[in-house]
């Protein structure tokens, strides 16, 4: 099954367990999942791997493999880190103690309860949409707004598409939804292809950067390019507040600074 490298991250993580356990738990204390003692804790999680060999029900079964495609597997996000559990045992009510369906308002899964499980890691989209109307009323169980696997999916981090993200709010806010808002999905739409056109702006901006031999000219070209890159993250995270006065001033700012930072590639001012 698993060999080479991975093999050998698992022989470390039994040898040397403890030490593992405490660079991981400061791993955790620092947000730096996906690091490779991230991925060797994954690999010491029995959940997958008595799952996989026990693919018992639908949906379940298309939860695992979705998990299987995902990032969160790719980085090293093992079941427990969702559900809770104890990841480091085969027998079943052990590994289940803590573990509650996700209708379960006390379950880490449940709907009302995502956005501070998910938010644990992804703490940028937390913060912005706790200032959300969404989350507000999500918090007092209104079964009528979104919570993070709406857009999401539950485990595999799809990120939608603008026609994707307009056709979701329109679900609710389009005419005949629960609370028609006209305009609504069309800006969440305008404003998502704004962040892919800085993206793709920013993307040739590394191109014509990786080319230049000037050492100088290059350490200051990459400053600009972070300067430009900060703004952009902050614009899709600000995007959870879904009113989206702070995206947009996020957005100009990194639209105005990739165009100064293209010109000065093109035209280079000395
Ligand atoms: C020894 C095999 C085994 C291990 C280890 C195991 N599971 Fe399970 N799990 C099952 C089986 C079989 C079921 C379905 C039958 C049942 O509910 O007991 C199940 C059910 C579940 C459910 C559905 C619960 C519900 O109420 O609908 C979740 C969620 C779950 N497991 C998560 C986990 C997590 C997280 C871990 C690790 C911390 C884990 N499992 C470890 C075999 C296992
Ligand atoms: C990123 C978070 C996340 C991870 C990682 C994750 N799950 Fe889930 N899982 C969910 C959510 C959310 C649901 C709720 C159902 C839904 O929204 O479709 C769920 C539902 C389930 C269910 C159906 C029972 C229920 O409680 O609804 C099972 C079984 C399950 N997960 C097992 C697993 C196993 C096994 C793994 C690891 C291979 C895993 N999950 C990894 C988030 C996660
Ligand atoms: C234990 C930490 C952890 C938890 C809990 C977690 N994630 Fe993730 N998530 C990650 C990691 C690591 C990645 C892959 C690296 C990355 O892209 O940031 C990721 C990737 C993603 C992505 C893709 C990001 C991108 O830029 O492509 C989305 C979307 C996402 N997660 C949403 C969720 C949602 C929704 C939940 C809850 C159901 C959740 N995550 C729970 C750690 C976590
Ligand atoms: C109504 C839809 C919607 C909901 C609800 C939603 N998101 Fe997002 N999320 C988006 C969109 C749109 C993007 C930007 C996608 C892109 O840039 O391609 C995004 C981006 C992300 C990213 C990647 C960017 C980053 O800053 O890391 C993560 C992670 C993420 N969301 C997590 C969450 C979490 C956690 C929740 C719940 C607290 C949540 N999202 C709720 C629509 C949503
Ligand atoms: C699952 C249904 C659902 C989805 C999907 C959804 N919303 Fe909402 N939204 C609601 C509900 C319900 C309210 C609560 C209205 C109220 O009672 O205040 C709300 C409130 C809002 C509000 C605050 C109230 C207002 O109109 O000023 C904004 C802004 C908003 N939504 C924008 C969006 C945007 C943009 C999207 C897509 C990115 C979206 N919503 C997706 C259900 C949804």
């Amino acid at each position: 099954m698993r060999a080479g490298p991975l093999q050998e991250e698992r022989e470390m993580a039994s040898t040397t367990r403890l030490r593992l356990l405490s660079i991981t738990a400061a791993a955790i204390v620092l947000g730096a999942v996906g690091t490779p003692a991230a991925r060797a804790q994954l690999n010491q999680s029995r959940c997958a791997d008595c799952h996989f060999a026990n693919p018992y029900t639908e949906p379940a079964q298309n939860h695992l493999h979705e998990w299987s495609m995902s990032p969160h597997r790719r980085g090293g996000v093992g079941c427990d880190r969702c559900h809770g559990g104890n990841p480091g045992t085969f027998e079943s009510l052990q590994a289940h103690r803590g573990v509650l369906g996700s209708q379960n308002p006390s379950s880490p899964v449940h709907r009302t309860r995502l956005p501070s499980t998910c938010g644990a890691c992804h703490i940028g989209p937390y913060v912005n949409f706790q200032a959300s109307r969404h989350h507000e009323l999500l918090i007092q169980g209104d079964r009528r707004v979104p919570t993070c696997s709406t857009c999401h999916g539950s485990v595999n981090g799809r990120l939608l598409s603008p026609e994707g993200l307009e056709r979701q709010c329109s679900e609710c806010h389009g005419p005949g939804g629960i609370e028609p808002r006209p305009g609504r999905a069309a800006d969440a739409r305008l404003l998502l292809e704004g962040i892919g056109e800085v993206r793709e702006s920013l993307d040739a901006a590394r191109h014509l950067i990786d080319r230049v031999r000037d050492g100088d000219r290059r350490d200051g070209l990459e400053e600009a390019y972070l300067q430009t890159e900060v703004p952009l993250i902050e614009a899709r995270r600000a995007g959870h507040r879904f009113v989206f006065d702070q995206l947009q001033e996020r957005l100009a700012t990194a639209r105005e600074r990739v165009a100064a930072l293209l010109t000065e590639l093109v035209n280079p001012s000395r």
